[in-house]
């Protein structure tokens, strides 16, 4: 079968190569999928790039990606949930990554139905986004009338987070360029910032909550603009403490600039670092049959044209998902 593969770090047009290799089998709890589409995330290029290295280590070649859809073909004899033929999605667990392939092996307790009502590859964009935000936004207990900002709602996670906030009953701002003003206030933000033509900290400050996905500055900025005993909640920002152990980091102390910026606003200060989940799969399907939740695709590639699916959202310009369909 064809998968894309990282065959060594460094640029995504060297580091990556579309090869033939073996259909993997199946453990007695997983089901095999014959993929119908695969969505792309930074952590993927992250990885080709060599930037995850210490955290995540790859025998190369290694095929690449984390979410998919597609249809169950084969199960292993301890599946209970699924049957051939069913229609499914999943961010797949990190020791089972390689979803932009023609079939790939899923331990059957992180996968779900798709949602009835929309394509596979609108399918296949929304596990690792859907589950990151809801995460994200979880963490710091989003609820009713909180004031949140949400930095890049035109990107996969937040094109994803700013409709899950609504449907919580928040108020909510988010930033974006010029071009993407217009479909980014369709998904129901309140008040959608132009970053290139307007400051984001005079309009929406005093809030409950900042959801950080650009980091560097954007992490330690987002204390100006929360009101006292506000919210930080960030998936690109330094880990908090309670994080850090989870993540094995026993000896990690918070950044003292950090540290204090916590302490003068009283503020919590949470990183997510995502973690698959079915149930949050089937609760992420509900919502787009409900129509509370639509998908966001920009543009979807041929798996021939993997490589350069890859090089488009490394520039940074994504407007919602970039696919990879098989169909
Ligand atoms: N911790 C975790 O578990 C976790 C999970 C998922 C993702 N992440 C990380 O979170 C980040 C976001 O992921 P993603 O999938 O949403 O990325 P993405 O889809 O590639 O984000 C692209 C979007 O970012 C917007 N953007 C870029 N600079 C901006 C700025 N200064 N202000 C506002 N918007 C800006 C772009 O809009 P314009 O073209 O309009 O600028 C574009 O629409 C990545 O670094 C990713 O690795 C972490």
């Amino acid at each position: 079968m064809k998968a894309l593969q990282i065959v060594k770090y460094g640029e995504i047009k060297e580091g990556l190569s579309l090869n033939e290799i073996d259909k993997p089998s199946i453990k007695s709890n997983d089901i095999l999928v014959e993929v119908k589409a695969a969505s792309l995330n930074p952590i993927d290029y992250k990885m080709v790039e060599g930037k995850l290295k210490d955290m995540i280590s790859l025998k190369l070649p290694s095929t690449i990606g984390f979410d998919l859809s597609g249809v169950v073909v084969e199960k292993g004899a301890d599946v209970k949930n699924f049957e051939i033929g069913d229609e499914i999605y999943s961010r797949v667990p990190q020791e089972q990554m390689g979803t932009v392939a023609e079939f790939v092996a899923v331990n059957s307790e992180f996968a779900a139905l798709k949602p009835d009502n929309i394509t596979f590859e609108q399918a296949s964009g929304l596990p690792l986004t859907g589950l990151t935000a809801i995460q994200a936004l979880e963490k710091v207990g989003i609820k009713e009338n909180d004031r949140i900002l949400i930095h890049a709602g035109s990107g996969g996670v937040g094109s994803f987070a700013v409709q899950y906030a609504k449907a919580k009953g928040a108020i909510v701002y988010t930033t974006t360029s010029t071009s993407n003003v217009d479909w980014v206030k369709a998904l129901g933000a309140d008040r959608v910032i132009d970053y290139k033509t307007e400051d984001y900290k005079e309009i929406a400050n005093n809030l409950d909550i900042v959801f950080d996905t650009l980091g560097d500055d954007y992490t330690f900025d987002a204390f100006e603009i929360i009101k006292d005993g506000g919210r930080v909640t960030t998936i690109v920002g330094p880990p908090d403490e309670e994080t850090a152990k989870q993540m094995g980091m026993q000896d990690y102390k918070l950044p003292e600039k950090l540290a204090k910026l916590i302490k003068d606003k009283s503020a919590e200060y949470k990183l997510t670092w995502m973690q698959p989940n079915a149930e949050q799969l089937k609760e992420i399907a509900t919502m787009v049959e409900d129509r509370a939740i639509k998908p966001i695709v920009d543009l979807i590639y041929s798996l021939e044209d993997g490589i350069d699916a890859y090089e488009y959202l490394a520039s940074g310009k994504a407007k919602g998902k970039v696919i990879i369909s098989l169909s």
